[in-house]
């Protein structure tokens, strides 16, 4: 096969992944680990159909968004489809959201959220409908935009009570990154009993392999903190005020928040609303995320735990990825990009293997299998190779985007892969390494 008859063939491949998870208005992220739709998969996935199906790209997200609670917030879960064998731990009876009055009572959804890049995903798809769909994909940016500016409003009215510019998560499964070493410490300083929760039975490591994922005494962490939720009712004062011990400026959410206000901005102006108060918002959290969570020492941005007062110094990749957001000045960018290329993360020209490792790979809890500490993600790829574009180093950009279009080639549409060999570990065909393999492909067709 010659290059352009590869580049077709793995085209159709990641389509048909996309078509055996697509549910008829939504996606799921893969149907045995994954089988309801989750927000930030959604905005990934919605970006892929973008490229050639935009009726679906817009049905994708109009179906996270019919779960949208009255207040806003978008949940991180939607169970459209639950069936009652709980084949998902923990399902809607577990996270009892009617406990709160916001919440829809149908479809059930969890109480948490998940990153913001919705915004980022409905200007996506405006910028792929070509001149001949512009106008019904600015009638769908319409539609969206209340929507969008709700869910923004929530974060920041809701989770960033001090008015600092940042907001915080009270979940790892918040960060999206849910097992990475950045909640360590914070969970180590949490005092539950082992097996707390005696009764549940996980789910997670019926599909993949228990070692790549993470350990009981995590999930018994992770349990305590919803179920601290649902007895506040979802209520985000009573769980703010109670001393939640799991409070996070965590640099990626804040990032995709800081872009999703860019991206709004944007919107506004194509749609002939004001875009003042959005490129404030992302100016005011820009200027946050450079003045608290920048760390010297490392050249790149830390997470900080609010209930301890204390930076978190893990080496995690998500620190470079306000580059996506244009948050660090070109100063910043430089240092960030000279951690970038060391072995660490693997970037450098002479490095072999496929970054960009989602941990540091010299740090002793880095792990090339184990999700999130230390494997490459197809989806942090892609922020960073946009990142990087952003500052002109376009050399590391198209690093990234070759590691895209060539990990699920070698390993399969898998959730996360082996850095050093390429190997293909969790879910099986994974829609969102299908979708932004999608994205990627098609800017060079
Ligand atoms: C895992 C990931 C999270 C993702 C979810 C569904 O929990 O950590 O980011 O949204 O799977 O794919």
């Amino acid at each position: 096969m010659n290059a352009s008859q590869e580049t077709t063939a793995l085209l159709q491949s990641a389509r048909e992944v996309l078509d055996e998870n697509w549910k008829d208005g939504f996606t799921v992220p893969a149907q045995n680990q994954y089988p309801y739709q989750w927000s930030w998969d959604s905005a990934f996935i919605a970006a892929g159909y973008a490229r050639y199906d935009r009726e679906r790209a817009q049905r994708e997200l109009r179906s996270l968004f019919s779960a949208q609670w009255a207040d806003g917030r978008v949940p991180h879960i939607v169970f459209h489809n639950a069936t009652p064998d709980a084949s998902y731990f923990p399902g809607p009876e577990f996270w009892q959201t009617e406990r709160n009055p916001f919440a829809p009572l149908s479809p059930r959804t969890s109480g948490i959220v998940q990153p913001p890049n919705h915004a980022t995903a409905v200007l996506h798809i405006v910028r792929c409908a070509g001149e001949e769909g512009e106008k019904a994909a600015l009638a769908f940016a319409g539609e969206m935009f209340p929507k969008l500016r709700a869910w923004h409003d929530w974060l920041y009215r809701e989770r960033d009570p001090r008015g600092e510019g940042v907001v915080y998560i009270i979940h790892p499964w918040e960060s999206g990154q849910d097992n990475s070493p950045l909640w360590d410490p914070v969970l180590a300083r949490m005092d539950v009993p082992p097996a707390h929760f005696s009764g549940f039975r996980r789910r997670d490591t019926r599909a993949v392999a228990p070692e790549e994922r993470p350990l009981d005494s995590d999930y018994d962490r992770y349990i305590f903190l919803v179920d601290f939720f649902r007895q506040r009712g979802y209520d985000e004062r009573k769980i703010f005020g109670d001393g939640c011990p799991f409070l996070v400026q965590d640099v990626l959410f804040n990032t995709l928040l800081c872009r999703a206000e860019q991206d709004m901005a944007e919107l506004a102006r194509l749609l002939g609303e004001n875009p003042a108060p959005f490129e404030a918002r992302a100016r005011r959290t820009a200027d946050a995320v450079n003045r608290k969570l920048w760390d010297g020492d490392r050249g790149y941005y830390a997470d900080y735990d609010l209930a301890s007062e204390k930076p978190i110094p893990m080496p995690a990749l998500a620190g470079f990825s306000p580059l996506f957001a244009r948050i660090p000045g070109e100063e910043r960018a430089e240092t960030m990009l000279r951690r970038l290329l060391t072995p660490s993360f693997g970037l450098g020209a002479e490095q072999k293997g496929y970054p960009a490792s989602s941990y540091d790979r010299e740090a002793p809890e880095y792990s090339p299998r184990r999700y999130w500490r230390g494997p490459t993600w197809i989806q942090m790829n892609w922020l960073l190779m946009h990142g990087l574009r952003a500052y002109g180093r376009n050399d590391q950009a198209e690093r990234l985007r070759r590691t895209i279009a060539e990990l699920p080639a070698k390993g399969g549409f898998r959730e996360y892969f082996n850095p050093e060999t390429g190997e293909g570990h969790g879910a099986h065909r994974f829609s969102w390494t299908a979708a932004l393999l999608i994205d990627v492909l098609h800017e060079q067709l």
